[in-house]
Formats: C-alpha cells, sequence, structure tokens
C-alpha cells in the first residue's frame, strides 16, 4: 500500500519505493509536512514538529500564534497569517486583500492517478503502479478550496504533487500565486544544483551551498528556457554521483516557472515550486477549479546517478507516450545544417537518394518549405507550400523519397506569425500584443496568441492540409522566439495576467490535438535547440532536440547536464558536418557517432558533400547504433566522468536493467602526453556476476574486479578520440 493514513497517529505516509513522504494535520487545522526521506517503521513521528517546545501551539498558549506560524513546517503556506516565509499561495480577494489560511477540511486516497485537466502530467501503468491521496484544505472566509493531490509511484522513489483550487463561494476572486508543492527540511546543510545555460549550451549543472534567504532560478520567457530549467536538486554537501542523500524536482510545465530555496531563521530550508507569479493572475469565478501543474520529486539515499536514473523510469514509463514510446526511433537526415534555406525537390531527393544507400531512414525537411520563406524573415503562420522553390508538389517530394525507402518529415513553428505572411496581413490581432504599443521582433517574428480558440482552430487545419496530403510521419514543432508584450487582443483587462498561462495551455492543447489525430507521427519538440527541454514537452513528444549546438564535444557537456533528469532516449542528437557550424571544432567522424548515438540518433549534413571516407563509415555508424540502442533507451544510465570538473575526458555507461550487459564509452577530450592509460571503475554491473568485452571474450573478469578496481582505457592517440567497449556477461 504506497498511500496510508494512521488514525492513531493521524499520519499521511506516502511510500514510494524506499522512500517515504509523510504529513499529519497539526493543530489549528493546518497541514504540516513530517518527513521526506528514506523510509521509516510506521510509527508516530509528531515530535518532529516540535509542538511541546517554545513558542507553542495557539491550543495552549494562543498569545504565541505568530511565532507557531511562522515556524511550522508547511505543507501549502499561505501568505498573510503569520507565517513570514515565503509562501506557496496568494490570493487577491474581491475586498482587496490578500490574506488566505487554508485548513484541514478532508482526504480521500484511491489507486491510480487523475489526470491533470488539459495539462500534462505522469500517469499510472501496469508496470509502474502508484496511488494518490488527495487532502482538501479550505478557508470559508475566502470562499475557497485548495486540494492537494499527492501520488506515490510503488517501485520508484518518486512522489509526485499538484494542486487544485475551487472557488466554492460567491464572488470571483483572483489567485495572485498557486504555486505546486512547498516542502520543509528541517536542516538548511543543503548544496543546491541547478541546469543554466543559454542557446547552444544548454542545462549545465551549477552547484552552490544554500545560504540565509531565498535562492532561485526561474522564467519569465513564456517557455521554460535555455537560460534556467525547471528542475532543482538539493543534495547534501558530501552527496557525490555514487553516495549521499539527494532531493530531485522538476516542474511539469513549458512555460515560466520558478523554484525557490528559502534558508530561514532558525536555518532550516523551505523549497517551493510552481508557475512564476511574476505577471501572473487567475481570475477565478464562482464554481470555477484552477489546476497547478505537476511537480515531481525524486529521492536518493545513493547521490545523484541513483536520482537521474528514477527520473529516467518515471518519465519512460509514467510519462512519454505513444506509438515510438518503447521503440528505436527512425535514423533521420535533416537538411538543416545541410542547405538552411537553400533547397528544392532536387537538393531533396539528392540527398534521400544518398542516405538511403548508407541506412538513413528518415529525410526531413526543416525550415523554409512554406508560404514564401528563403529566409527567417517571412512566411510564419502560411503553413502552405511553396511550390515555386520546391519546383514540385510536397506529396510528389514525399512519394519520391518514399519509393526510396525512406520515411518523410517535416519542421513546422506553428506558435509563430512574421509580420511578413498573409496569416498577419489578415488577422494582425492574432499576435500577442499590448494594443497601440510597436511589437518587439525576435527573428524578425511575433508570437501568435495561443490562449485563442480561433488561432488554434486555423493553424491546425492548416497543418491538418499538410499532413493529410502526403506521407508525413514526423514532425519538428519548433519555437524560435520568447515572448514580449503579453497582451491578448480577446481577454478583457481583468484576464490579461492569465495570458502567460493560457498561452501554455494552448499549445497544450494544439499537441494533444496533433497527437491524438496522427498517433503515427513522430512528434519532435524543438525550441532553437533545447529551451523546451522540460517534462511538460516530453509528455506529448518522446524525444526533443537536445540542442543546435551538435559539436561532439560541446554535446558531451549538453546530454550531461540534460541526463541529470530526463532520459537520453529523449535527447535528440544527430552527427553534424565539420568543422561544426556553432563552434567551428574538428572533431574524428566515429567520436560524432558515438556521443550521438546514445541520443535519438541522425544526420545533420549533406551527405552528398561530407567527405568521402565519413560517407563511407555512415553504414557501420548505423549498424553500431542499432546494435546498442535497446540498451542505452531502457538500461540505467551511469556517469562516471565529470567533464565540467575535469574536461579531458568523459565517460558514461548503460546497464541492462538485468545486469547481462553494459556499453561503455569514453571520449578523450584532451591527449595527454606520456601517460599509462587510465583506470576507470565500472559502475552498476552484477559484482558476482563475470563478465568479458565482446573484442577480448579471453579476458573475464568479475563485476567486483570491474567496479572496485577497473579497467585500462588507452591507446588513443589525439583529442577528441572516443571508443566505446560492450561488456557481456559469461
Ligand atoms: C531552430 C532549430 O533548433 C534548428 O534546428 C532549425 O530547425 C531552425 N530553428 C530552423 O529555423
Amino acid at each position: 500500500m504506497p498511500v496510508t493514513y494512521n488514525e492513531t497517529s493521524g499520519q499521511f505516509r506516502l511510500r514510494a519505493g524506499s522512500t517515504d513522504y509523510i504529513l499529519k494535520t497539526a493543530p489549528c487545522g493546518y497541514l504540516a509536512h513530517i518527513w521526506f526521506g528514506k523510509a521509516l517503521p510506521d510509527e508516530d513521528l509528531t515530535y518532529l514538529l516540535r509542538l511541546d517546545e517554545n513558542p507553542w501551539t495557539p491550543e495552549v498558549n494562543n498569545r504565541d500564534r505568530g511565532t507557531y506560524m511562522d515556524t511550522l513546517p508547511f505543507e501549502y503556506p499561505c501568505f498573510g497569517i503569520g507565517d513570514y516565509r515565503d509562501h506557496a499561495f496568494k490570493i487577491s480577494a474581491p475586498d482587496g486583500t490578500s490574506t488566505c489560511d487554508l485548513r484541514y477540511k478532508s482526504h480521500r486516497i484511491f489507486s491510480g492517478k487523475p489526470a491533470l485537466e488539459g495539462m500534462p502530467a505522469t500517469f499510472a501503468t501496469e508496470q509502474s503502479p502508484c496511488e494518490t491521496l488527495e487532502i482538501t484544505l479550505e478557508d470559508k472566509h475566502a470562499g475557497l478550496e485548495a486540494t492537494l493531490v499527492y501520488t506515490a509511484f510503488e517501485k520508484l522513489d518518486a512522489v509526485t504533487r499538484s494542486v487544485r483550487i475551487k472557488n466554492v463561494g460567491t464572488e470571483p476572486c483572483k489567485l495572485t500565486r498557486v504555486f505546486s508543492a512547498c516542502v520543509e527540511f528541517d536542516h538548511s546543510d543543503f548544496d543546491m544544483i541547478t541546469l543554466n545555460g543559454s542557446w547552444a549550451r544548454e542545462r549545465a549543472p551549477e552547484r552552490c551551498r544554500l545560504h540565509h534567504g531565498k535562492q532561485s532560478v526561474d522564467s519569465m520567457r513564456g517557455e521554460s528556457s535555455h537560460q534556467n530549467n525547471p528542475f532543482a536538486a538539493l543534495c547534501e554537501h558530501k552527496a557525490d554521483e555514487d553516495s549521499g542523500e539527494v532531493f530531485g524536482f522538476n516542474f511539469v510545465y513549458s512555460g515560466n516557472f520558478k523554484v525557490q530555496a528559502e534558508v530561514t531563521q532558525h536555518k532550516k530550508t523551505r523549497l517551493l515550486m510552481g508557475i512564476n507569479d511574476t505577471d501572473f493572475s487567475w481570475k477565478l469565478d464562482p464554481g470555477e477549479t484552477f489546476t497547478a501543474p505537476e511537480v515531481v520529486m525524486v529521492h536518493s539515499s545513493e547521490g545523484l546517478g541513483a536520482m537521474s536514473r528514477t527520473f529516467h523510469d518515471l518519465y519512460r514509463q509514467n510519462l512519454i507516450r505513444g506509438e515510438y514510446k518503447d521503440k528505436r526511433r527512425p535514423i533521420l537526415i535533416n537538411n538543416w545544417e545541410a542547405t538552411y534555406f537553400g533547397f528544392n525537390t532536387e537538393k531533396l531527393i539528392d540527398i534521400a537518394r544518398e542516405a538511403s544507400k548508407l541506412g538513413i531512414e528518415m529525410l526531413v525537411m526543416d525550415d523554409g518549405w512554406f508560404g514564401h520563406r528563403d529566409n527567417d524573415s517571412s512566411s510564419l503562420g502560411d503553413w502552405y507550400v511553396y511550390e515555386e522553390k520546391l519546383g514540385t508538389s510536397l506529396k510528389y517530394l514525399v512519394d519520391e523519397v518514399n519509393k526510396l525507402g525512406m520515411k518523410f518529415g517535416i519542421w513546422f513553428e506553428p506558435e509563430m506569425i512574421s509580420p511578413d505572411s498573409d496569416l498577419y496581413r489578415a488577422h494582425p490581432d492574432w499576435a500577442i500584443q499590448v494594443k497601440g504599443r510597436e511589437l518587439t521582433r525576435s527573428r524578425d517574428q511575433y508570437v501568435l496568441d495561443y490562449s485563442r480558440k480561433d488561432v488554434r482552430d486555423h493553424v491546425f487545419s492548416m497543418m491538418k492540409n499538410i499532413l493529410d496530403n502526403a506521407n508525413i510521419e514526423y514532425i519538428k514543432w519548433d519555437m524560435n522566439r520568447q515572448l514580449t508584450e503579453v497582451g491578448s487582443a480577446q481577454l478583457p483587462a481583468d484576464r490579461q495576467q492569465e495570458l502567460w498561462h493560457r498561452y501554455v495551455l494552448g499549445v497544450y492543447e494544439l499537441m494533444g490535438r496533433l497527437t491524438t489525430e496522427y498517433p503515427h507521427i513522430l512528434l519532435e519538440n524543438c525550441s532553437g535547440g533545447g529551451a523546451r527541454f522540460d517534462p511538460g514537452m516530453l509528455y506529448y513528444s518522446p524525444q526533443i532536440w537536445c540542442s543546435d549546438d551538435s559539436d561532439a564535444i560541446e554535446r558531451l557537456k549538453i546530454q550531461y547536464g540534460t541526463s541529470m533528469c530526463y532520459p537520453c532516449s529523449a535527447m535528440g542528437a544527430h552527427v553534424s558536418d565539420c568543422p561544426n557550424h556553432i563552434v567551428g571544432r574538428n572533431t574524428p567522424f566515429a567520436t560524432r557517432g558515438h556521443v550521438a548515438l546514445v541520443g535519438t540518433f541522425g544526420y545533420e549534413l549533406d551527405v552528398t558533400r561530407i567527405p568521402q571516407e565519413d560517407r563511407d563509415a555512415i553504414p557501420a555508424q548505423i549498424e553500431e547504433f542499432k546494435k546498442y540502442n535497446s540498451l542505452v533507451r531502457t538500461g540505467d544510465q551511469y556517469r562516471i566522468g565529470n567533464i565540467f570538473e575535469d574536461n579531458s575526458f568523459d565517460a558514461f555507461m548503460f546497464v541492462a536493467k538485468d545486469k547481462s550487459e553494459a556499453l561503455f564509452e569514453f571520449v578523450q577530450v584532451l591527449a595527454r602526453p606520456n601517460q599509462r592509460s587510465r583506470r576507470i571503475k565500472l559502475k552498476g554491473l552484477d559484482p558476482d556476476a563475470c563478465y568479458y568485452a565482446e573484442d577480448k571474450p579471453e579476458l573475464k573478469l568479475s563485476g567486483e574486479a570491474l567496479m572496485s578496481c577497473g579497467i585500462n582505457v588507452g591507446g588513443l592517440w589525439g583529442d577528441y578520440q572516443s571508443k566505446l567497449i560492450h561488456f557481456i556477461r559469461a
């Protein structure tokens, strides 16, 4: 039973794998947090709330109520009632005041997990079941109910949380902050890890010691962003890849977010995560409900590696959907870096013809096939084929590609509108805008007002027209700018601050429609590279383009950071040409393949123009990818090197769940003169089993020796060289 309620102790316990999350109703009906950490015997832990210490609880000494409010570990703290730590929930009541006071009303426990209306969320599966606890709190004065929804996954150390707010009163009420999670820790001896970056260098982990006050990362860009990912981990100072206690938090949301750790006066830590409340408010009419997105909370007693593996398992089993969920993805070739905007049907067929001979399975036509788009200054929103440029119909092109035995994929940027487009000329009010203000252009484009159903319907009908007229089996959904002058021509003044969130809901609605109507189409998400690599997007697209930077060495960093919480099976990774278009670096073709094969794998180059020796290497490279893909996609990932700490090498492993085989990958970033081989300890093997490297079957060693003593990795000459070693259980 993952979720229990003990009538004697009054404790709710969520048991997730070997983790417990425990809470109970404290004096005055406030919901208090007792424990998040390793699983414990079922006993009364109320003493952890220190209710007998000065200051006493209001029932004992109401004179000190203020201090009680400021020290109780709250599950869902409200603004305005004496808890001066940062709050999770705030309103603007009809009388203009902000105070809210939520207290226990009822609870229910049930098996499975309810969907979040209109939003992505994890779900129960047969393989990975779960149970849910809903606790409803109420503020009779404000006429509001808040239902906190907790789910414990039986086999994983993962608990999820979300919140539903219902207006049970008679007047509208404005919600001005609705965070999804508040987690209290009884100490502040933590480091906080966040994933930060920029375009072409997304998700670099940064680790800082917590200090008094608030430390946070957020996005106000309308998307989860290149700059900060909606992820944070709190870990013991001594925690590393393989040991120490770690708590990971990931927000299943693709818009503005905030995650904040606050160290309080008594050296405790309060972690908050939710929709960023800057420029946010939501008018809730009587009878209406607002649902806040989901937070995934993962606990590990065995370091960061185990935390990541739990996230990977949860997302692979309980978040990613669709036909490709458990399948190898087609090996694609994308024409973006091959041609940019300079292509036509003939050129694409040339690429496809050559690619098909080498074993590549799908051609993806990137940006530039619609409207009159020859560069990035026009046509977004005009989703009809630019036949003059292609020289043929789309159907002809797709049929020709299919005849070569290849699938066909296409690029869209459905959320955008170019000022130079028929769509904008017909509907200038469809762009997000503040009436009367000049709109900021970014990449020469504006953003469509996705809060509007008429806008979404129109975009969908244009996409449908394309998809129904040719055999399209893959879509790359791009988003290349952030939001500015956020206003909607359709929303009333008192709802304009809802637009940030309504925009995200609109994107989810359209992606939902697309994936429901075209279940066979593989959807790959992209946002100027990896600006929307978040769990919300993973719910709709089983893979996301990791970064526009496909240089193998830069990718080691990007894929390392991304793997903190996202599985390799979802990382869009391609072999691109050299010198690399982003950093100008030359790396061996083999290394580029080795780095891309731990992602979805594909090519981003003009295969008709690359050196003959690279072209000749492709069939074997593809065979190598196919050979290891199932292991990489379904196995446990172990990070061995940390390229941010030692930039001379990187190493990582994928171990089969049944420990029968493992793939070890090593990249020598910088060659070292006059050194012996590196001794590298493997991870994740069965210590009692014997393994041999596939290319050296005569040498059998125990998993114990391979992990405790390590292997000698050498024989690589030059920078950027790599090798794979396949270990098989004897
Ligand atoms: C940004 C993407 O990340 C690229 O891969 C490419 O699709 C361009 N947009 C096209 O405009």
